[in-house]
């Protein structure tokens, strides 16, 4: 039928509303594949849906649909459905005449108002369970319900997927594999397929059928419209559909699918048999939306639309084929309750009247007990990354165990996670940004190479092979066991490759007999000899290296598949260690620690471990640091490490004792400074360095009036609160005190002067605090401010105003402090402290945090005319400023920024990013400014009229957390993220940054 002539125009439509509803209004065309709609809003603020059929439109199939929608709405569940309007006459199916004389048919439908899932950005867990939780209540609701045309033949409905088996030819070889190879899943399947349970179901959530409430934060499904493809089929085959459509676009598919079908259990509880069939369900509905795609891009060769359309089936439906089926099916069940491995209870109940002594598996060893060895990512018996990753040092420290405790076999780690696996070749990129294989799921026994490794009971080998490779299994052999009415394996890893492939597949092994005897390194993938022990419910289907490492993620699944070794031995010391949980933790700082210690992110992590620019909380997780300039250098950078270890091994004493090493950081850190600044005192902290520094000043100007800026701040003590504009104008604070002045926040993009040369206008407003302290009769102590000043925003001084505030203080007799507490030590890039950039030499510099990489250690250089008359006889004693300890480290920091060239790698690395986060503002206005110098820059997110957006940027930090990403936020309006991260922060850390970032700007809640 030719369309113009079927059409129906917004005017008509605004006709038969009025004439066939009695409703006036107006009238919008909304997209449909078959039927003309329009969206009414009508003159009384109410809102429908107008549906206008084809000419030749079945009148039992649209029957069926407002019968259907009148089911639910009468089914009593709280689910909002469009309610079917009947018309003037009372009829649920109107009737109209077109231009043609030909009878259309007509329905109104109530508006369902929210965003369409399309549109919905981020789709997270949450939702994807509200999904869920909505398709599922639904197929409940529509229990007892049932019509003719619901048991129509149908293309989508997967149940007819077999039709597809006829197109094959339209798929180039790939592909074709990957279709055919589902389609005989689907075929295999019948039998079982066809017994499940079935029902009218909705059959169609796809992403434009499914209404989301406007939270940006924390949306909900609010309903699904569109029940045109309703279908009584098979009642998983509806949540196949709504998985099927929600989880194209993620990396991994899977993991997004388990909310949904948590969801879908919780509003309609499925069976296990059901679960069976999911995995192949999605794929099939995948099967026939591209075989459709297929037959459309025939019929239609020239439009692209179809083939932009297909895309993320296509790319969906592959990734799915790389998904192991027993693996997501497991996953499905563990999603509902249902144990992951159908097999584990009888597994358990079987091991609990087992037990094997350990000298079953070892019987030259000759004992039985275990000795616990720790080597998750909090175990300080492992120690830095540097050293386990030395197999000479492990094996020695392991031998030294073992020394002390001869009688014990040194085993665990069921369940462990672990740092050794947490390289980058142990990490996928998947739906939150990095994941790391962390998880041991083996018991590992460490014990000399040779040790021969026994049966435990009888079994078939399945595996017997040299599993090659760095950190890979070497020798390996799995067995195949027969339980009572079950089947299990049980690994055997890092044996030696002869004695592991001495095996043959398919040949059986007695308990007691040997299966072979445990390899060195390298033959045994390069690890201090020890025995992998694993035992599996399936396989897989793994032929040679089934995992021995899972992520945290999926944790619960696998460790049904890979029940603990335990069982078996039933031994104290193989039995987990237990960590306080991070609830407990908060619990107990609430109670015993200061209420003003303040904790970061909506949910606190739990940090266990440094290494470089990452973090590792106590799952393995790797976070990327961008917000720790205290780890300078790198978190625990094993040369500071070592200083600081070695140091403490020898002595630790204050500085009344002569030592080198106070000279030695002395001499490493006047070498950074100008002549001038020749005298060094050192101390614990910046606000002690801070606080130092004005007794200098008071010292040696008999004055106590301190300029600061505001917005400034320079430490937790006392006085150094007192300059702090950041803390006593901000909560609690009082306002600034008798003798500090206060001058505007010298930011060009926000600030009392913006843009370009504002030197000058913020040096005058210095000078205008000068004229203040003298109209009380007093002079000028000092002027204290950051090269940058950081907690004000990463905010960058304008070109000359430093130069011109410090004459100005100068010339009235005061002194100039530079805080470089947080931007010195190469820093900047450009020059080695902050001042420097500027031109000018303060009379006394204060310097902390990078100064220790993350130890207490602060410092303060001054001029040898201010250190003389600070020394007026007082002696100055600081128990443990300048101790051998801090200085070794402190020393041995200096060294690496210069052996590293890290000063022109922040450059480098810096410019590079700089200009990235520029760019990225050009597609996200939301930025306003990005500043900064070196690896210490600010991005300040603002709207149109330059307004501060708090909540937004502390959504984007929190979302860039959740992606693996620490940020930090400050400034006085809390819209500023701030990015300085340790030294070592490199160009493919500052690109990852960047992607995320663009992620998340794109996500609505940061939308303007
Ligand atoms: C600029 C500045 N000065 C001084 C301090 C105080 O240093 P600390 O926390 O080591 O006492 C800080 C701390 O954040 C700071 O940012």
């Amino acid at each position: 039928m030719e369309y113009n002539k079927i059409r129906i125009t917004a005017d008509q439509a605004i006709n038969i509303a009025i004439e066939n509803f009695n409703i006036q209004g107006t009238a919008k065309p909304l997209q449909g594949e078959i039927d003309f709609n329009f969206k009414i809003d009508a003159t009384d603020g109410k809102a429908y849906i107008l549906k206008i059929s084809r000419p030749d439109e079945n009148a039992d199939y649209l029957d069926f649909q407002q019968k259907l929608l009148q089911y639910i709405a009468k089914s009593g569940s709280d689910l909002t459905v469009p309610s079917v309007i009947p018309d003037k006459n009372g009829s649920l199916i109107s009737e109209t005449k077109d231009d043609s004389g030909l009878i259309r048919k007509v329905r109104l439908l109530s508006w369902i108002a929210g965003r369409v899932w399309s549109g919905v950005n981020p789709q997270l867990d949450d939702l994807r369970y509200s999904l869920g939780e909505h398709c599922g209540k639904l197929t409940y609701a529509l229990q007892g319900f049932d019509h003719p045309e619901a048991h129509r033949k149908f293309v989508w409905d997967i149940a007819e997927g077999d039709w597809t088996t006829e197109y094959l030819d339209l798929f180039s070889n790939g592909d074709k594999e990957v279709i055919s190879c589902f389609q005989d899943q689907f075929h295999l399947a019948q039998p079982g397929y066809d017994n499940l349970r079935q029902a009218v179901v909705h059959n169609d959530a796809n992403d434009n059928n499914v209404i989301v409430s406007p939270d940006l934060m924390a949306p909900k499904v609010v309903c699904a419209i569109d029940f045109g493809d309703s279908v009584y089929t098979q009642i998983i085959n509806d949540l196949a559909v709504v998985c099927a459509y929600a989880i194209m676009h993620h990396n991994d598919p899977l993991q997004a699918a388990l909310p949904i079908v948590r969801g879908y259990n919780n509003s309609f509880p499925l069976l296990e048999s059901e679960l069976e069939h999911l995995y192949m369900a999605i794929a099939m509905r995948l099967v026939i939306s591209v075989t459709k795609s297929a037959i459309n891009k025939k019929k239609e060769p020239d439009n692209t639309y179809l083939l932009i359309s297909e895309k993320p089936a296509w790319e969906l439906l592959r990734k799915w084929k790389d998904i192991n089926a027993d693996f997501a099916h497991y996953s499905f069940r563990e999603a509902c309750g249902f144990t992951a491995h159908p097999g584990e209870e009888k597994f358990k109940v079987w091991s609990q009247r087992q037990t094997f002594s350990l000298e079953r598996l070892f019987p030259n060893i000759g004992f039985n007990e275990v000795y616990t060895l720790d080597l998750s990512v909090s175990s300080n018996w492992l120690g830095h990354e540097k050293d386990f990753n030395d197999l000479d040092y492990f094996q020695y420290i392991l031998k030294k165990l073992q020394g002390q405790y001869p009688s014990k076999i040194l085993a665990g780690g069921y369940l462990e996670p672990r740092p050794i696996y947490t390289t980058s070749s142990y990490d996928k990129i998947g739906n939150n940004g990095r994941e790391s294989r962390s998880i041991h799921l083996g018991v590992d026994f460490w014990l000399p190479a040779n040790t021969a490794v026994h049966a435990l009971f009888d079994g078939e080998v399945v595996t017997a092979v040299n599993d090659e490779g760095d950190k890979e299994y070497g020798g390996l052999v799995i067995l195949k066991h027969q339980g009572e009415g079950f089947e299990y394996y049980t690994l055997y890893g890092h044996l030696s490759v002869a004695s592991a492939t001495r095996n043959k597949v398919g040949t059986y092994l007695k308990a007691g007999d040997v299966i072979g005897i445990l390899g060195n390194w390298p033959e045994n993938g390069n690890w201090a000899p020890h025995l992998h022990f694993q035992i599996m419910l399936s396989m897989l289907q793994y032929k040679i290296d089934f995992p021995g490492v899972a992520y945290y993620s999926q944790i619960a699944v696998w460790k049904s598949l890979c029940p603990d070794p335990n069982l078996l031995f039933k031994t104290k010391g193989l039995v987990g260690r237990k960590t306080s949980s991070n609830s407990e933790i908060i619990d107990y700082r609430k109670q015993h620690l200061g209420k003003s210690l303040s904790l970061q992110y909506k949910v606190p992590i739990k940090m266990v471990r440094g290494a470089g620019q990452y973090l590792m909380d106590q799952y393995g997780r790797k976070y990327l640091d961008t917000v720790n300039n205290v780890a300078h250098v790198g978190h625990e950078h094993p040369a500071v490490v070592k200083a600081g270890q070695e140091q403490m091994a020898l002595i630790n004493t204050n500085s009344r004792y002569l030592h080198e090493n106070i000279n030695e950081l002395a001499k490493e850190l006047l070498e950074t400074l100008p002549p001038e600044l020749s005298v060094l005192h050192f101390v614990n902290s910046g606000s002690e360095a801070n606080e130092l520094a004005i007794r200098m000043i008071k010292a040696a100007t008999g004055q106590r009036d301190i300029i600061a800026s505001e917005v400034g701040y320079h430490g937790n003590t006392n006085m150094c609160i007192d300059i702090s504009s950041y803390k006593f104008d901000g909560k609690g604070g009082k306002g600034a005190p008798e003798h500090t002045h206060i001058f505007p926040l010298p930011d060009a993009f926000r600030g009392k002067y913006q843009g370009e040369n504002t030197g000058e206008h913020y040096a005058e407003e210095v000078k205008v605090q000068i004229e203040k302290i003298h109209t009380k009769g007093r002079g000028v102590g000092a002027f204290i401010i950051e090269p940058i000043i950081s907690c004000g925003g990463q905010i960058e001084l304008p070109e000359g105003f430093l130069a011109k505030a410090y004459q100005y203080v100068r010339e009235a007799g005061g002194l100039c402090i530079s805080d470089e507490v947080q931007v010195g030590c190469g820093r900047m890039g450009s020059t080695f402290w902050g001042f420097q950039m500027h031109g000018v030499v303060p009379d006394i510099v204060t310097m902390g945090k990078p100064l220790g990489n993350g130890h207490p250690l602060a410092a303060v250089a001054c001029t040898r005319d201010v250190a003389e008359k600070f020394a007026n006889g007082m002696e100055y004693f600081n128990t443990f400023g300048g101790n051998p300890v801090s200085c070794a480290i402190g020393a041995e920091v200096l060294r690496v920024v210069k052996r590293e060239k890290l000063q022109a790698h922040a450059l480098e690395v810096g410019t590079y990013l700089k200009k990235e986060l520029m760019a990225l503002a050009l597609d996200f206005p939301i930025i306003g400014d990005v500043r900064g110098q070196g690896l210490f820059l600010g991005i300040e997110l603002v709207n149109g009229k330059k307004e501060p957006l708090a909540n937004k940027t502390d959504y984007l930090a929190n979302r860039m957390k959740d992606h693996g990403i620490l940020m930090s936020t400050d400034g006085p309006d809390h819209n500023v993220l701030k990015i300085k991260p340790p030294m070592v922060f490199s160009q493919e850390n500052a690109e990852e940054l960047v992607f995320y970032l663009g992620k998340i700007l794109a996500e609505d809640f940061m939308t303007l």
